[in-house]
């Protein structure tokens, strides 16, 4: 049993896959728990079944659009003078558009990027100088895999995600020494609503991830707990995840260009 204790942890994206098995196995850690998505009545089951397990455990709910601004500035607002401020801020919600970027729908990939990047940025820009003057705090970045190599067809879901890796290596060094750490978590494939909601609705194209790299929801998240109980600065879950990703990010460029663009024309010429 793990003895590490926060006293607020706040997760978004909480409503379905990640975040809410994280809220689940996050739970018994916290004190209190701040669980924000869009879809109330799933955060609303989640909060009971919580609670129901772990009285002490005191669960909110937070109806939020991340994708807007004004938005998460009156939830800041509302948290900081609930005397609310996270100790453990888990910046996990995300999502996807999967298809070439030159036919994107252009609200679609605005939002990939509002949620991915605005939002995790904004979220912790609101609360950092709370965590830095209590000298405490944990900002846990869910990223991906799709971090650590440009991946054609899912492009500017990847750039996001390099832009969290990116981020939290830079505010790690940063915030080194004033008591706030933080951990970049890069998953590979997990089996969660992620793809269908990547899906694009014209077109109806699943993200075929390779089979031998999915991990199963519940010990991937396992893996993550146990990464950021240990304040990893990153960690991927999963040993194949691990291996393929060491592989990967030392093939030299020209050769990963190369390997990159035959999968996607076969992956192309399957389609058409
Ligand atoms: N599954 C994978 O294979 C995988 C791999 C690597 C990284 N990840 C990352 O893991 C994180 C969680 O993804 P998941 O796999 O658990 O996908 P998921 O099942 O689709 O969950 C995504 C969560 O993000 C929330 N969200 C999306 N847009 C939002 C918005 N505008 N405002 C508030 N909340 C919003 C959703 O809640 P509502 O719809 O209720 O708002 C939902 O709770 C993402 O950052 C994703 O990029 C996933």
């Amino acid at each position: 049993m793990n003895q590490t204790k926060f006293q607020t942890a706040l997760i978004t994206g909480a409503s379905s896959g990640i975040g809410a098995e994280l809220s689940r196995q996050l739970a018994p850690m916290c004190e209190r728990l701040i669980i924000v998505a869009r879809r109330e009545n799933r955060l609303e089951s989640l909060a009971k079944e919580i609670s129901e397990r772990l009285p002490m455990c005191q669960v909110f709910v937070e109806k939020l659009d991340l994708a807007d601004e004004k938005a998460r500035i009156e939830f800041s607002n509302k948290i900081k003078a609930r005397s609310l401020v996270p100790d453990l801020l888990v910046n996990n919600a995300g999502l996807g558009d999967h298809g070439e970027i030159a036919t994107a729908d252009w609200e679609r990939l605005r939002r990939v990027v509002e949620v991915n990047v605005l939002s995790l940025l904004h979220l912790t820009h609101l609360f950092l100088p709370e965590m830095i003057s209590a000298r405490r705090g944990l900002v846990v970045n869910i990223s991906s895999i799709a971090s650590l190599i440009p991946l054609p067809e899912i492009g500017v879901y990847a750039a996001t995600k390099a832009f969290v890796t990116s981020f939290s290596e830079a505010l790690r060094i940063e915030l080194a020494g004033k008591g706030v750490e933080v951990t970049a978590i890069c998953p590979g494939p997990i089996r969660t609503e992620f793809g269908e909601v990547a899906m694009r609705p014209d077109v109806g194209e699943p993200i075929r991830n390779p089979s031998f790299m999915m991990m199963p929801l519940e010990s991937a998240v396992r893996e993550m707990v146990g990464a950021l109980t240990k304040r990893k600065p990153r960690y991927i879950p999963g040993v194949i995840p691990r291996l393929v990703m060491m592989i990967a990010t030392t093939l030299p460029l020209p050769m990963l260009r190369a390997v990159l663009g035959l999968g996607y024309r076969a992956r192309r010429r399957n389609v058409r």
